[in-house]
């Protein structure tokens, strides 16, 4: 142990030397040029008033020092934004009006042409091709004002450039099919949470029974099937439901499993509102670059690992409901037919299906509704994006093929997480089946899956020439990871994640094993121990990243590479599972009993609806930026509380009017 500290402490102060030469860094243009939005469009009365959002490439020219520049400090493409790629907000009337003194020669030399071959861009280009019009339109004005605006503070150098799209004054949204069926949806939500609580008050009044009280109204079922339908929108009983407190022995012990889910969705929103920022525009870039290069910006890349912890929770419950249903049956029979293995595996997805993917619809159809534009010279850029790759590709969500079909338009794109799951609920339930079928085998069937998914990331990193971690570097983040194989093919893809949910349905097994032969774990020192150590080992491997990323310029070895990428993940989701298991058999002390809080209860039943919606709300708030932001601890600390606040809240309100009305009808379907 003190071994570890000592080396991990070299290595993090070795990497703390790295020094940006600011000098060097004011010699580059700035990554962003916004011209006021609201004074261009709103000057004049708005009279011909036209805004433009224009994405430049800085063409190379070794004389001048800004070129120089950028080669210098992008060439640390893993911890700096690519500075060759600026964005310009243009007021059309200003460039005319700046351009007015020069000649025709001189307009033609600041001419550099038309960016075609930026493929990121191009899927913005794609995306927005309702603006081709105002792109050939204002092409060649906009390129020469930007040039100029170059020249004239003395850069020296030239960019390629192309209009995204033109804002102009008095534009108006028209509500269209899209944005209908999305009204109609609420309107009709809002009238069946209203009919079913007024029910439900009727039934409540009409019963006169002094004995009970008001919350045991709500929390018996009625008799007819229509009122239970009715009543499974009633606001009242479906509060009560998101109060409810674990039923039965499993549900108790494993109570904690709601605060690892806050704290999980907690992180997950920390760094997707950071990412969001990114996309928006950053007043001081220099900052968080430099930030990566210290042992905090290793902490923020292999955060990702974070996502593990859905993975294993997400397994462990599938087997703790596969056991139960399947020891219920056993119990009628012993020997099962291949018919009833089929059947029991359509309902699990089935019901699994549609309790996910309802308010994960409503969400995606949110997502694609047009409204109006609140927000400034960055809005479309960010958000509408997102409608317009919401409209287009959808189904590949409802489908859960989204980790791997139309991976450049993403819509929600942490909706990657979903479809990695799915693939992994379908295949363990495969397994756990097999497993129940050939009991004798079962043992060995599972250890082999476990070694052949350790495996997989392995060998394809190898094969594939991965890079062993996914690093969410500044500029991946900025293109909204679009064109990112290593985000594709290697983050979330379902191969490379299924070890880890795999750890969570072997979790499950050894728990369900140690409850059977009533085992306490608790009373075993040994366990004791390696449980308290899982916690300091749980950080080292945090920072056990550290050399891969902060290395400057030597490749890491394929063989090493590729094994820390086939471990790292599954070692992360290994030790997590022998803490659930631990923490299931009450070991965990305080640590235990503020997990079991009864503030998890809420929050962590409603940490689905907080993934499904805050990448929505982290993406209203930030595209409303009309300048440059500051980037800095306690900007980023008030955009992620309100975030996180807004996302919980709108879940809590998904929660009470779709989701918990769709799950209690699914229970009436059993
Ligand atoms: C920083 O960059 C400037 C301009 O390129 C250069 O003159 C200076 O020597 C550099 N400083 C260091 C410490 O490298």
């Amino acid at each position: 142990m003190m071994l570890q500290i000592v080396a991990l402490a070299a290595i993090l102060s070795a990497a703390q030397s790295f020094q940006l030469n600011m000098t060097q860094f004011y010699e580059m243009p700035p990554l962003y040029d916004l011209d006021d939005y609201d004074r261009c469009l709103q000057e004049f009365n708005g009279q011909s008033s036209t805004y433009c959002f224009v994405r430049a490439e800085v063409q190379p020219d070794e004389s001048a020092s800004a070129w120089r520049a950028i080669t210098e400090i992008s060439k640390y493409d893993r911890h700096h934004f690519d500075h060759r790629n600026l964005y310009f907000g243009l007021c059309l009337r200003e460039c005319e009006d700046s351009l007015s003194e020069l000649n025709e020669d001189e307009l033609e030399a600041l001419q550099a042409g038309l960016l075609t071959d930026n493929p990121k861009v191009n899927v913005y280009l794609d995306l927005f091709s309702a603006e081709t019009d105002n792109r050939q339109r204002h092409q060649r004005l906009t390129n020469v004002c930007l040039n100029w605006r170059l020249q004239r503070r003395g850069f020296g150098v030239l960019a390629k450039s192309v209009v995204e799209y033109c804002n102009e004054a008095g534009q108006q949204v028209e509500d269209d099919a899209w944005n209908l069926s999305f009204y109609g949806i609420l309107g009709a939500l809002l009238v069946l949470a209203c009919l079913g609580s007024l029910v439900d008050l009727l039934l409540k009044r009409r019963r006169h029974d002094k004995m009970l009280k008001e919350r045991d109204h709500y929390k018996t079922p009625p008799k007819s099937t229509a009122q239970q339908i009715l009543l499974t929108f009633s606001v009242a009983r479906n509060w009560y439901r998101l109060n409810q407190e674990p039923t039965g022995k499993i549900g108790r012990e494993l109570r904690f499993l709601d605060c690892f889910k806050f704290f999980a969705m907690f992180m997950v929103i920390f760094a997707h509102t950071n990412w969001v920022i990114y996309e928006s525009a950053i007043s001081n870039p220099q900052d968080p670059e430099r930030l990566l290069h210290t042992a905090a910006g290793t902490l923020l890349v292999s955060g990702s690992l974070i996502t593990v912890t859905f993975f294993v929770i997400s397994g462990l419950l599938l087997t703790i409901n596969w056991l139960a249903v399947s020891r219920s049956l056993e119990a009628k029979k012993e020997h099962w037919s291949f018919g009833q293995y089929a059947f029991l595996f359509l309902k699990f997805n089935v019901f699994r299906y549609i309790r996910l993917t309802v308010p994960y619809a409503f969400v995606l159809l949110m997502s694609g509704v047009y409204f109006e534009n609140a927000g400034g010279p960055l809005w479309r850029h960010i958000f509408e994006r997102e409608q317009l790759s919401c409209r287009r590709n959808w189904w590949t969500n409802l489908l859960y093929i989204n980790n791997f079909v139309r991976t450049d338009e993403r819509c929600l794109l942490q909706g990657w997480y979903l479809a990695a799951d799915t693939h992994s609920f379908v295949l363990s339930l495969i397994l756990l089946m097999l497993g129940h079928r050939f009991a004798k085998w079962s043992k060995h069937l599972y250890a082999g899956i476990l070694a052949t998914f350790v495996a997989i990331p392995m060998v394809l990193t190898y094969v594939m020439d991965y890079y062993p971690i996914f690093i969410p570097s500044p500029q991946t983040q900025k293109d909204s990871f679009i064109g990112d194989r290593q985000f594709t093919e290697f983050y979330t893809s379902s191969l490379m994640n299924f070890g880890s949910y795999f750890c969570g349905v072997l979790a499950a097994l050894a728990y369900d094993q140690l409850t059977q032969k009533q085992y306490k774990i608790r009373e075993l020192k040994s366990f004791q121990l390696l449980w308290f150590a899982l916690i300091p080992v749980g950080v080292l491997w945090l920072f056990s990243a550290h050399p891969i990323f902060q290395h400057y310029y030597v490749a890491p070895s394929a063989i090493w590479g590729a094994i820390y990428a086939g471990l790292q993940r599954n070692l992360w989701g290994f030790g997590l599972g022998i803490f659930i298991v631990g923490m299931a058999g009450k070991v965990g002390w305080i640590f235990r009993k503020f997990a079991c809080l009864p503030i998890f209860r809420i929050l962590g039943r409603l940490t689905y609806g907080a993934f499904i919606v805050h990448l929505l709300v982290a993406r209203i708030v930030l595209a409303t930026v009309r300048e440059p932001i500051y980037f800095g601890t306690g900007m980023m600390f008030a955009f992620i509380f309100f975030t996180m606040t807004m996302s919980y809240l709108c879940s809590f309100l998904l929660a009470i009017f779709l989701e918990l009305p769709v799950s209690s009808f699914l229970k009436l379907m059993r």
